[in-house]
């Protein structure tokens, strides 16, 4: 296994008392693989990924777990051997290009920078080395483009240098926290098939960080969802996407608009607001918005069990005591989930359709008053 996370805890003290961002998360990731993490805005997406490249920023630290990287304890690497690792190893590309290459320095010297600070080469053949990797990410006329500056780019050329950037040094695991979301959907296309590719030919494993559900299913192998600092759901991308089994997963699921939906229906919202980490709801951290909210879920916080091919953390599908409830059960509570997004979604519709009328008569009425 490449990557290695147990238990992981990230906190950062705040003036009114700690904020747990990442609570209790673990995952793995093999070589070669393509893991995404997905889930709202605050989930912990990115400070699950900043605590594993060591680049926490202060008063942020890991409270607890485990992490391991090709072998290496990372929890209790120096901040030297973090230095060597990180772009040696493991490398991270972040979703604003800009505030990762330095606006006064040719893009081609950054790059000879990133390749000579791990290799002892030749600036010239460092050199030959950029414009093979600008060419290996598709950009075109490579010669000329080293010598640009990065205002010179596009967003979407300066994320492909990103990427180059991150590749200078053929790192076993890149790290991509939502490398496409400032691009238009056509160079967004372009960067995936690039990530696709990459992972192809060179057997990097990827950390694919992203809100975007339709990039994952293009991309992943595998899936894990987030919601408030903890692992909800993970699974296999054809599973998740066929059978996903965790409310939440099946409210985003649920809230991408397809073409052979019924549009005589509202697209399904989850209801509410992502709660603030300071005032968590005791239980389950999704019970406020979930269609399918219990007594128990109120009172205790389910814990992430492995139920057939899915891990999953929720009292639908886990007996109290941290196993799986049987095979028969788990079946009939999957449809109890779908069953009560679709009345909850009934509900909402036919809300807006009496809205629509209130509104229709409010205009009519003041139509025939004047
Ligand atoms: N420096 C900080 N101080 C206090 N809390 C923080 C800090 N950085 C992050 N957090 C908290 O950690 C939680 C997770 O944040 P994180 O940035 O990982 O979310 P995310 O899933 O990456 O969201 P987004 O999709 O918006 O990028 C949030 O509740 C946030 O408020
Ligand atoms: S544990 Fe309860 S509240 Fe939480 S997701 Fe499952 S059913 Fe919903
Ligand atoms: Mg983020």
């Amino acid at each position: 296994m490449l990557l290695e996370v147990k238990s992981l805890c990230t906190e950062f003290p705040v003036k009114r008392g700690v904020v747990r961002a990442v609570d209790d998360v673990s995952f793995e990731v093999s070589e070669g693989e393509i893991l995404a993490i997905v889930g709202e805005s605050g989930s912990g997406k990115s400070v699950t990924s900043l605590s594993i490249m060591g680049l926490l920023a202060e008063p942020g630290h890991v409270a607890g777990g485990e992490m391991t990287f090709d072998g290496k304890d990372l929890v209790h690497l120096s901040e030297k051997e973090y230095r060597e690792m990180r772009g040696n190893d493991m490398a991270m590309i972040f979703q604003e290009p800009m505030t990762s290459l330095n606006p006064v320095y040719r893009i081609g010297d950054q790059i000879v920078e990133a390749i000579r600070t791990h290799e002892k080469v030749s600036k010239k053949e460092a050199l030959t080395r950029a414009i093979d990797l600008l060419r290996k990410v598709g950009i075109p006329s490579p010669e000329a483009r080293v010598r640009d500056y990065p205002h010179q780019m596009s967003g979407g050329m300066r994320q492909r240098v990103m990427i180059a950037m991150a590749l200078a040094c053929n790192p076993k695991l890149l790290i991509a926290d939502e490398p496409t979301t400032a691009l238009d959907v056509t160079i967004q296309a372009q960067i995936l098939d690039l990530l696709r590719r990459l992972r192809e030919d060179t057997d990097m494993a990827v950390l694919l960080i992203t809100h975007d559900l339709g990039v994952v299913s293009e991309i992943a192998d595998r899936v894990v969802v987030m919601y408030c600092g903890q692992v909800v759901e993970e699974a296999e991308v054809r599973l998740l996407f066929d059978n996903p089994m965790h409310p939440y997963t099946l409210g985003l699921l649920k809230s991408i608009p397809r073409l052979e939906d019924d549009d005589s229906k509202r697209l399904y919202m989850i209801k509410g607001m992502v709660p603030n980490p300071l005032e968590m709801p005791p239980g389950c951290h999704f019970s406020d918005r979930c269609d399918s909210c219990m007594q128990v879920c109120r009172e205790r916080m389910p814990e992430l069990v492995q139920v057939g091919d899915h891990k999953v953390r929720c009292f639908l599908y886990e007996e109290q005591d941290g196993h799986a409830k049987d095979a028969a059960e788990v079946k009939a509570n999957e449809e109890k989930a779908r069953e009560a997004i679709e009345a909850a979604r009934e509900v909402s519709t036919a809300e807006a359709l009496i809205e629509g009328d209130v509104a229709r008569e409010a205009e009519e009425g003041g139509a025939d008053e004047r």
